[in-house]
């Protein structure tokens, strides 16, 4: 089957490397709208615009199914897209049930981290509602995280300063799980855990929405092991997949370069979990 993934940038990379871990053998089409991110601080109305313009680029491209691998245009964009089209449109939401599941018998809490657009919309709010009987979720909306994926900052001295000043705001010893409600969230897995406890659990909504995506297209998951999707050259990276940046194919060395450092960065991090 082909499917198409896209997220305003390099964040939907977290889930198209989780599909090669649980769907290897599938072929790809991934999409990143880098002309329009970060999209978590812009008018809702402008990120309905942007992703119907990503969903409908995936259709004339023939995918089977459409994987909105953002959960700020999942919470701005997935219930009309999925009015206007009948193809299978498999989205991302903050994954708060089980992060909330950790705090059971605990007393401890759980942290949402997402972007500011993200935390304002009904739908997130309403799932966070939903699950958080006990009161026990905070929020913290993290909106330069993303340009720092974006730069490909994953350890410089603005970074660290920037979590510094984040976290400082909350106690990081009382969560029992962090959320990563962005998908570009996933590429500091080795920073949180500079904050944060080693049992605060790093809970990402990848695993989970790739399961339901080969669940809707009735495709046999399977686990391809930590530390096995590596690629050495571009051309590894390239075999199941077409990339491209806002309607541009992805053909420059530069930045296929780019996406194979991320892939690489992506398959380390697991190793945080
Ligand atoms: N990666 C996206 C998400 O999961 C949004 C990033 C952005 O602000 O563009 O929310």
């Amino acid at each position: 089957m082909r499917i198409g993934i896209f997220d305003s940038g390099i964040g939907g990379l977290s889930v198209l490397h989780e599909a090669y871990h649980q769907l290897p053998d599938q072929d790809y089409i991934f999409y990143a709208d880098t002309d329009h991110v970060p999209y978590g601080k812009r008018d809702p109305k402008e990120i309905m615009e942007y992703s119907r313009e990503c969903t409908y680029f995936l259709l004339d491209h023939g995918v089977d199914a459409v994987v909105i691998a953002c959960n700020t245009a999942t919470s701005v964009a997935v219930k009309q897209l999925r009015e206007e089209i009948s193809l299978p449109i498999v989205s991302m939401e903050p994954a708060v049930k089980p992060a909330v599941e950790t705090t059971e018998g605990e007393g401890r809490r759980v942290l949402v981290m997402a972007t500011p657009v993200a935390l304002k919309e009904a739908r997130v709010r309403t799932l966070i509602e939903r699950v958080d009987e006990e009161h026990r979720v905070d929020l913290l909306p993290m909106p330069e995280l993303v340009n720092f994926a974006e730069r490909e900052q994953f350890d410089t001295p603005e970074l660290l300063d920037y979590l510094t000043k984040q976290f400082a705001t909350v106690q990081p010893e009382v969560y029992s799980a962090l959320v990563l409600g962005c998908t570009h969230f996933n590429y500091f897995k080795d920073q949180y855990r500079k904050f944060f406890p080693a049992d605060t659990a790093l809970i990402d909504g990848n695993f989970g929405t790739v399961r339901h995506l080969a669940h809707r297209l009735g495709i046999p998951r399977q686990d391809v092991p930590n530390g096995d999707v590596v690629f050495t050259d571009t051309e590894a990276m390239l075999a199941h997949t077409t990339y491209y940046t806002s309607g541009r194919l992805v053909e420059d060395t530069e930045t296929l370069e780019h996406f194979r450092r991320l892939h690489n960065r992506l398959e380390e991090m697991r190793k945080i979990g």
